[in-house]
């Protein structure tokens, strides 16, 4: 805590230590309380992490850290273990996610083209990256099993199929 009564590692007025952007505080009792349950566990790293998804639906490097610290880990280590799994996200997941399917049927029918234009309408940097207004999650994914309907995209559970780029704006409005 400093003189101004904030917290010296957040700038905000809560408990945490959180050393990412304000903005993006978590809960840390959270963290603590998963920490908790695992300590002095053998192979404890992957059931945290596990947690860390389902509690947050990202792992949060505030939280990756504690993790390091707790179970005495490196930092690098585990951030390997985050990024290798498929399961685990580094960043927050938006609200819906869109999946483009690159598989051969749909790469030859121009899913390549839909994933540009959902690039540019959604203002994101690429597969992986969520809206900032955390509506969308875009990511680029392999065979869907709908080859018929290619090019394919998925928003959750809806399937879209037989896709041309300017479909894109009209879809995304269903979702606002
Ligand atoms: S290649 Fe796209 S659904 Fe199979």
């Amino acid at each position: 805590m400093n003189q101004t009564g904030l917290n010296d590692n957040c700038g905000c007025n809560c408990s945490c230590t959180n050393t990412e952007n304000p903005a993006s505080t978590i809960d840390m009792e959270k963290v603590y309380e998963i920490l908790n349950k695992h300590k002095g566990q053998q192979g404890a790293l992957m059931p945290i992490l596990n947690e860390l998804q389902d509690v947050f639906g990202y792992l949060p490097e505030g939280a990756l850290k504690e993790v390091s610290k707790a179970i005495d880990i490196p930092y690098a280590e585990i951030y390997g273990v985050a990024t290798f799994y498929s399961r685990f996200t580094l960043k927050p997941r938006g609200e819906h996610t869109i999946s483009v399917c690159l598989g051969t049927a749909c790469y030859v029918k121009g899913s390549k083209e839909i994933f540009a234009r959902l690039v540019e309408e959604l203002d994101v940097e690429g597969s992986g990256d969520t809206t900032e207004d955390g509506k969308f999650t875009l990511e680029a994914t392999r065979c869907l099993g709908c080859c018929g309907l290619a090019p394919v995209i998925t928003i959750d559970e809806d399937v879209y199929g037989k896709l041309v780029p300017d479909d894109i704006p009209n879809i995304l409005k269903k979702y606002y």
